[in-house]
């Protein structure tokens, strides 16, 4: 499977809608979903959680947790519903999270985690990874980090995503645990130098196509996250660059595409918002772009949805952009 370029897993975020929305721009990356916690998928409702759109694949279930038999039976489960990977967290740090043990602070424990991975690699075929930072609170060195990833490695594990900052655990909130510890791209290159044989993907704090040519002169592959989310069409950047696909649609026809998408998935109960909230950004940097996310956000809400309605919002969206290109409005 190609890893080259990934868009990181982030709850609230890469839902099955995102991602449906994401693949229209990019044929090439990988996707991740949201973290899932194991308990859900083995007690919850399966179809709910797991269920996605065949056009999202390739497509990685990331899950949380540490319990190897519950690990196990999701692994198992996310094959089963068509997953190309299984992914496991061991990189949030939120205290719910640590609560509840899985996540950052599992760091701490990695002979438990090697249990958790052989488990999950006895019960799936699909490849199974890891998600993990470079340390946690005061442990922060490169031995430790070649320490952890040695003990992974033994599972037989081959692809390790690497978030090159380190995990405050306890202190700081998930939103500042996500800028405020520096990144340090080096140890994630050497790690590359380290273990050849291992597939390192390098993730935190990456902008632009040209970041990604870079990163990828030094390890096998790149994942964003917020960039992404709020800006999609940056994939179009990496198709064309990366990928070299000189067939990228323009943003008008991907949400030609949407507009299909939108009325069978009306037809399912889901809310027009639930898809479109996550296009707020596909404007970014375009003349209009604070037009579009205006329009979004005063009508993407209307609870009585039908399809004509729909129709209506999206002409509406389409025509006033195209006027909004040529500078008639803004
Ligand atoms: C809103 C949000 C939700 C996130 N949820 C997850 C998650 O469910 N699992 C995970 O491994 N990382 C999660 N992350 C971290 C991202 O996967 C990624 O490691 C981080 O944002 C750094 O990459 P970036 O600088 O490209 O955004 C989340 C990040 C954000 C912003």
């Amino acid at each position: 499977m190609d890893r080259k370029v990934s868009v990181a897993p982030m709850m609230d975020c890469t839902d099955r809608h995102e991602r449906f929305f994401l693949r229209l721009i990019s044929k090439n990356v990988l996707l991740y979903t949201e973290m899932i916690v194991s308990e859900a998928i083995n007690r919850g409702d399966k179809k709910k959680l797991l269920e996605f759109n065949i056009e999202e694949k390739p497509v990685a279930l990331q899950v949380g947790g540490s319990s190897p038999k519950l690990l196990a039976e999701a692994a198992k489960v996310g094959e089963e519903f068509g997953y190309d990977e299984i992914n496991l967290n061991l990189g949030c740090p939120s205290k719910k999270v640590q609560k509840n043990k899985f996540g950052a602070c599992l760091i701490k424990e990695p002979n438990l985690v090697a249990d958790c991975l052989n488990e999950m690699r006895s019960a799936t075929s699909v490849p199974v990874t890891v998600k993990t930072r470079i340390g946690y609170d005061q442990v922060d060195d490169y031995e430790s980090l070649y320490n952890f990833i040695s003990t992974l490695k033994q599972t037989g594990v081959k692809t390790f995503i690497i978030h090159a900052r380190k995990a405050m655990l306890g202190k700081f909130t998930p939103k500042q645990n996500l800028n405020i510890p520096p990144l340090k791209y080096e140890m994630v290159y050497n790690l590359k130098k380290d273990f050849q044989d291992l597939e390192i993907i390098i993730n935190g704090g990456i902008t632009s196509a040209q970041q990604v040519i870079d990163h990828l002169n030094k390890v096998d592959g790149a994942m964003i996250g917020r960039a992404v989310y709020h800006s999609p069409y940056l994939l179009a950047d990496i198709e064309n660059k990366i990928f070299k696909n000189t067939n990228v649609p323009t943003r008008e026809e991907i949400i030609e595409k949407l507009i299909f998408y939108i009325k069978n998935e009306i037809k399912k109960g889901t809310r027009i918002n639930q898809v479109m909230r996550h296009t707020l950004g596909l404007f970014h940097g375009q003349t209009g772009a604070s037009f579009w996310k205006k329009y979004l956000s005063e009508n993407m809400c209307v609870r009585d949805a039908d399809v004509k309605k729909i129709d209506h919002i999206m002409d509406k969206i389409k025509t006033r952009h195209t006027e909004t290109s040529v500078g008639r409005i803004d």
